[in-house]
């Protein structure tokens, strides 16, 4: 990789690590395209909601139903924008019903493919940050930067808490925390391309450390990384 070529950042680590906010300023700082692949599944999850259908069960279905379905990243200084064929639902695939559901949608391989190959087109002849459960592992195992972000679940939980907060949405902290560990726990001990750590990713305990430092270690890394490899 030269400084030229387009690269790959895949940041992966469990809810509330600080993926998004990261992913987004390094995306910012480097002038790559910030891609949410949460946002992704949150949105086939929302479709699925909305025909009434049953992740374990409906599996033919719904990846007729993604197939002929339009989803859309877009972003912009007001933030990042999802919408369903055509609809505006950033905030809809944040709602309680959503994440409920998101991770036993998230555990069907053929949902799982769809995905990952609509995640490849997105990210196609530019430079790309994207973050998730399985980016370095499975979606881009060959990325030239990979970050795995964790902090304690208390923190997470205090971030996501004043997030929602922000958003207007009142939640109660416990029922959140639980919220939070359970589905870690399903998303790690999933059979089908689990949240974990791919062996050369970058560890990053951000449970001290705000969003703009974890951001610059980012950029400081891969700025050496690229170095490094214009030298060699
Ligand atoms: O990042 P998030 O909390 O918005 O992600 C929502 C869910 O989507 C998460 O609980 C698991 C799933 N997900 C996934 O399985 N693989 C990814 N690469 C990203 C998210």
């Amino acid at each position: 990789m030269d400084l030229h070529d387009n690269f790959v950042i895949a940041i992966d680590g469990p809810a509330g690590s600080g993926k998004s906010t990261v992913a987004k300023m390094v995306a910012a700082r480097l002038g790559a395209l910030y891609l949410d692949s949460g946002a992704l599944y949150r949105a086939v999850t929302l479709l699925v909601l909305r025909h009434k259908l049953a992740p374990g069960r409906d599996t033919d279905p719904i990846v007729e139903l993604l197939k002929s379905s339009t989803i859309e990243l877009n972003n912009s200084d007001k933030g990042t924008f999802i919408f369903l064929d055509g609809e505006d639902v950033t905030s809809e695939i944040r709602s309680q019903e959503v994440t409920a559901l998101v991770s036993e949608v998230s555990e069907n391989l053929a949902i799982r493919e769809v995905v990952t190959g609509r995640l490849h087109d997105l990210a196609q002849f530019r430079s790309v940050v994207m973050d998730g459960r399985d980016i370095g592992t499975v979606v881009f195992p060959a990325a030239d930067l990979k970050i795995f972000l964790t902090a304690s679940l208390a923190e997470r939980a205090r971030r996501r808490h004043l997030e929602l907060q922000q958003c207007g949405t009142v939640i109660e902290f416990t029922a959140l925390q639980e919220e939070i560990s359970r589905r870690d726990k399903y998303d790690s001990e999933r059979k089908v391309a689990p949240l974990k750590r791919a062996e050369d990713a970058i560890l990053l305990d951000t449970s001290n450390l705000n969003s703009i430092q974890v951001s610059d270690r980012i950029v400081d890394i891969f700025a050496k990384l690229s170095m490094d490899l214009t030298t060699n």
